[in-house]
């Protein structure tokens, strides 16, 4: 059976050295009591996205998917969100509570396929259809999601496009996304050319490796794969849907085509079940930035602070708030 990089200590251990940038690595136990203490101190709740490090899962108030952490943003109380995931996160959550303070931990944690388009490309991209709505998935900037008419996540995508009445949709930036939905959405549409690096990477010949060698296992996927990979799919979903799906699929395997971040809940929660990664790549090198010491530093000075001009946010906030309004696909 394959083994998944997740389950490769040394490797873990590598990779935890390299984002420490030099800094020396401090006892783990000790770092994660400190940064609870911190966060009590600044009245701070702390996001982690499901692809975060296992000990950034462990000690976050919240984890989620890219939608549930931006309703968490939006209606936490606190005064500070503490965002371990990746900038447009961080951001969205800038954007609906411009009263708090929004940590990123590493400035450094972006996503590749937001920078994909740009304010300009999309302005180009909307004179070429007037009125048709653009539909911006929040894997997008500020300035981006600005100049859209709604956001969506992965969780809500066919809905957030059916919601619309416009007979014509045009979807930015993830072309497999994009894909997906017009599977089932009762929408014309065209979408832009982007994707995501690391979900681009797993292959079809790997996911049917996968299945030969594990007969009876069930195969779930993100909607960020490759078409050829969503065909081979026993089902496809947010990441925070797999948990769903795993706790109820009768499957005693599951292989699991997305971020390798997921394998530290699915295999909390579902101790009696064998979660198999179909490939090594499945790993976001911006979403493993984020170490302990990080959060700790950022707490400690109250730095990497995440803000956005008010001309950008409050355009930006009706896009993102059209989509809250919007129901969960699953
Ligand atoms: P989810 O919204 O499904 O958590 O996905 C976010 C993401 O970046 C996937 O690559
Ligand atoms: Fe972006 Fe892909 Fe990383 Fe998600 S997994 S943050 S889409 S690069």
């Amino acid at each position: 059976m394959y083994a998944a990089v997740t389950s490769d200590e040394d490797n873990k251990a590598d990779g935890l050295f390299s984002s420490l940038n030099g800094r020396p690595m401090k006892d783990r136990e000790k770092l994660k009591k400190e940064i609870r203490v911190l966060l009590k101190e600044r009245d701070a709740i702390m996001l982690a996205h499901n692809y975060q490090r296992d000990e950034i899962q462990e000690i976050a108030d919240v984890t989620g998917d890219s939608l549930a952490l931006s309703q968490t943003a939006a209606e936490s109380p606190k005064k500070v969100i503490v965002f371990c995931g990746v900038h447009f996160m961080a951001e969205s959550a800038a954007i609906l509570s411009p009263q708090k303070t929004v940590i990123l931990p590493r400035m450094d944690a972006g996503c590749p396929m937001a920078e994909m388009i740009t304010p300009e490309d999309l302005i180009k991209e909307k004179e070429k259809r007037p009125g048709v709505p653009v539909v911006a998935y929040v894997n997008t900037s500020a300035a981006v999601k600005a100049l859209s008419d709604i956001c969506c996540t992965s969780a809500n995508a066919v809905s957030v496009v059916n919601s619309l009445p416009e007979e014509s949709v045009y979807m930015i930036p993830d072309k497999n996304l994009s894909h997906y939905v017009s599977l089932t959405a009762k929408k014309k549409m065209e979408w832009w050319n982007g994707f995501c690096p690391t979900h681009e990477r797993l292959r079809p010949a790997e996911v049917i490796k996968a299945k030969e060698k594990n007969p009876g296992a069930v195969f779930v996927c993100h909607p960020e794969c490759n078409p050829e990979v969503v065909k081979l799919a026993d089902h496809v979903c947010s990441t925070s849907g797999m948990y769903k799906y795993a706790k109820k699929t009768e499957a005693r395997t599951i292989i699991v085509g997305t971020e390798e971040g997921i394998l530290y809940k699915l295999r909390k929660e579902n101790p009696d079940k064998n979660f198999i990664l179909p490939s090594r790549s499945l790993i976001c090198p911006n979403m493993k930035l984020t170490a302990l010491e990080d959060v700790f530093e950022a707490l400690t000075e109250m730095k990497n602070i995440v803000t956005v001009p008010e001309d950008v946010r409050s355009k930006a906030k009706a896009t993102l708030d059209r989509m809250l309004k919007v129901p969960r696909d699953f």
